[in-house]
């Protein structure tokens, strides 16, 4: 299987830095044809940046968008519309569900959604500080995993990719801890459980499976040879272009 190493930019960058970054990126990286890089940029930015990026090198994920394709939704971005832009999707993400109110019901359909139109979700789950300190870790992965994926068919499984992000380990987050590969560890085992559980174990082990949360160029090693993990969900380290080459570097040094 490919590594993923995904760069979500969040709410950073102009349409101008943006296309600046993707093409000095585009300039530093060799094509590296068992590495998937994608970068996620504001839904803005996805348009002009889609005539500008070379596919053979870095694919293009939307942040999130809206699970109806036309309608009365005011402010709102169609997977629809996103499809042909981008070839990824973050679904779910921990930013999305506890700012924006977002619960696994709308998450299952943007990951239908998603699929419905050619546009891989990247599904994020992840617990909180306060459940784990409350052992709830477990039960909420299964939720949000089983509950994110409801409304796509079994066939539809391998069009799918996981991203564990504890939230607590995300960078924005008051209290930030960084997770430790065997803490990573621990849950990526179970998702993968569940999957076999409810899918079988071959369409299981074919869903890949990335974590997030702090990652940087010290670390990423150690994440990516968690058995298991396929790749990297990175946040604020994407932003600095250095950083994010380097990951990429780490990852490509992983695999051989
Ligand atoms: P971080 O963000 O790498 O800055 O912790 C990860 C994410 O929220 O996807």
């Amino acid at each position: 299987m490919k590594t993923y190493i995904v760069g979500n930019w969040k709410l950073n960058f102009t349409v101008g830095e943006a296309s600046i970054y993707l093409h000095k990126l585009m300039k530093a990286l060799p094509n590296y044809r068992d590495i998937e890089v994608v970068v996620a940029p504001s839904t803005i930015a996805l348009q002009p940046l889609s005539l500008q990026v070379d596919r053979h090198k870095i694919r293009l994920a939307a942040q999130n968008a809206f699970y109806r394709d036309f309608g009365a939704f005011t402010g709102e971005t169609s997977f629809l519309q996103l499809s042909g832009v981008v070839n990824y999707a973050l679904v779910g993400h921990s930013e999305q569900r506890y700012i924006f109110g977002e619960d696994d019901k709308m998450i299952a359909k943007k990951t239908a959604a998603a699929v419905r139109n050619r546009i891989q979700p990247i599904l994020c789950i992840g617990e909180t500080e306060s459940e784990r300190a409350f052992n709830e870790t477990a039960d909420v992965i299964r939720d949000q995993l089983l509950g994110g994926l409801s409304e796509i068919s079994d066939d539809d499984l391998d069009k799918v990719l996981i991203a564990y992000e504890p939230v607590w380990a995300i960078s924005s987050t008051k209290v930030a801890k960084l997770a430790t590969p065997d803490e990573v560890a621990e849950v990526v085992k179970l998702i993968r459980k569940t999957l076999t559980e409810a899918y079988g174990k071959k369409a299981a082990e074919n869903v890949p499976v990335l974590f997030g949360g702090s990652v940087n160029p010290s670390n990423a090693g150690g994440y990516l040879t968690v058995p298991g993990v396929n790749g990297l969900l990175v946040g604020g380290s994407s932003l600095i272009l250095s950083e994010f080459v380097d990951i990429i570097e780490v990852a490509k040094r992983v695999q051989s």
